[in-house]
């Protein structure tokens, strides 16, 4: 299945962009892996006819927000985020008439309909760079109330008004998993995702994107490490440090979504091009304003 793939994908002028969480299969047959910062970069410079992505529909809406001309497939148009539908209807309206100088900020995990009513996006990787640059004294931080308590953090001179969304796979990842873990494997340092909950943050050394986590491992002199996020990230980290060794919380946290994107699913939409991502022009160009700040201000 993977030499099809290779073939069409050659033929039709094709790139395919997969996320860390995406199945191995998938990574494997990828030409681009990486983060949701990185991968949204990739989409808005490839030259390719048709970008497949395998992902979940924020990112595939954002590569076709950065990229109209193109077509933008997905294996599994069903694969959804389920935090990027956590802000309630009015909630942008309602903080926006409250703080007049109100910037909203919009973490990339959102629907193209929430990004139109943002200022700026944010991914994991840039969120504390581009919130501290900000002129605005007050933030209203969407979705993600996790990783908006950890730019609040990092960036105390702001006043952070969080959302109550949460990706439901890393807040199922819990303080007691953890300390189990932690317990069995006393020397190996933990590695999080800003999306866990605060009180697994507390306990990790380390807070990251999946590429700055990545990073870090790559970096680190330590042989052990515990990894607080998706266990897709496992397939880099194993390969780039055969050396050390990566353990995940029990049961691992596995984005069921993520994994729609089947190696079947990839070579099915690359011979009919039928899961095509289609947004209405009105909304792509709003959505596009906050998408392309961020890329500006991430550098
Ligand atoms: P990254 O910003 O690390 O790609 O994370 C995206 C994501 O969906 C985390 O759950
Ligand atoms: Fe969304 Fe969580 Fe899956 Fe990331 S891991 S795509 S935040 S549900």
């Amino acid at each position: 299945m993977e030499k099809q793939i290779e073939k069409l994908k050659n033929e039709k002028k094709a790139v395919i962009l997969a996320h860390y969480y995406a199945p191995e299969e998938a990574q494997r047959v990828a030409d681009y892996v990486g983060d949701s910062f990185y991968l949204a970069k990739v989409a808005k410079k490839t030259t390719a006819d048709i970008i497949v992505f395998c992902g979940v529909s924020f990112m595939g809406e954002s590569a076709k927000i950065l990229n109209p001309e193109k077509k933008v497939l997905m294996p599994d148009l069903s694969a959804d985020c389920p935090m990027a539908h956590m802000v309630k209807p009015g909630k942008i309206e309602e903080m926006r008439s409250r703080f007049s100088d109100l910037a909203v900020v919009c973490y990339i995990n959102s629907t193209a309909e929430l990004k139109c009513q943002s200022d700026v996006c944010v991914t994991s990787s840039n969120a504390v760079k581009i919130v501290r640059a900000l002129p605005n004294k007050n933030i209203f931080f969407i979705p993600d109330r996790n990783l908006g308590r950890f730019v609040a953090e990092q960036v105390p001179e702001k006043n952070i008004i969080l959302n109550d969304g949460f990706c439901p796979i890393h807040a199922a990842i819990t303080k007691e998993s953890l300390q189990a873990l932690k317990n069995e494997h006393p020397y190996a340092e933990v590695l999080a995702h800003p999306e866990c909950e605060p009180e697994v943050l507390k306990i990790s050394h380390y807070i990251g994107s999946t590429s700055d986590i990545i990073d870090y491992a790559k970096k680190s002199e330590g042989k052990e490490f515990i990894i607080c996020t998706e266990d897709g990230v496992n397939c880099k980290l194993a390969s780039d440090n055969p050396d050390k060794k990566f353990f995940f919380v029990s049961p691992a946290p596995c984005c069921k979504d993520m994994k729609l994107n089947t190696l079947e699913n990839i070579l099915s939409v690359l011979e009919k091009e039928d899961k095509v991502v289609e947004i209405d022009e009105d909304t792509r160009e709003a959505a596009l304003v906050p998408l392309n700040r961020m890329l500006e201000c991430a550098g």
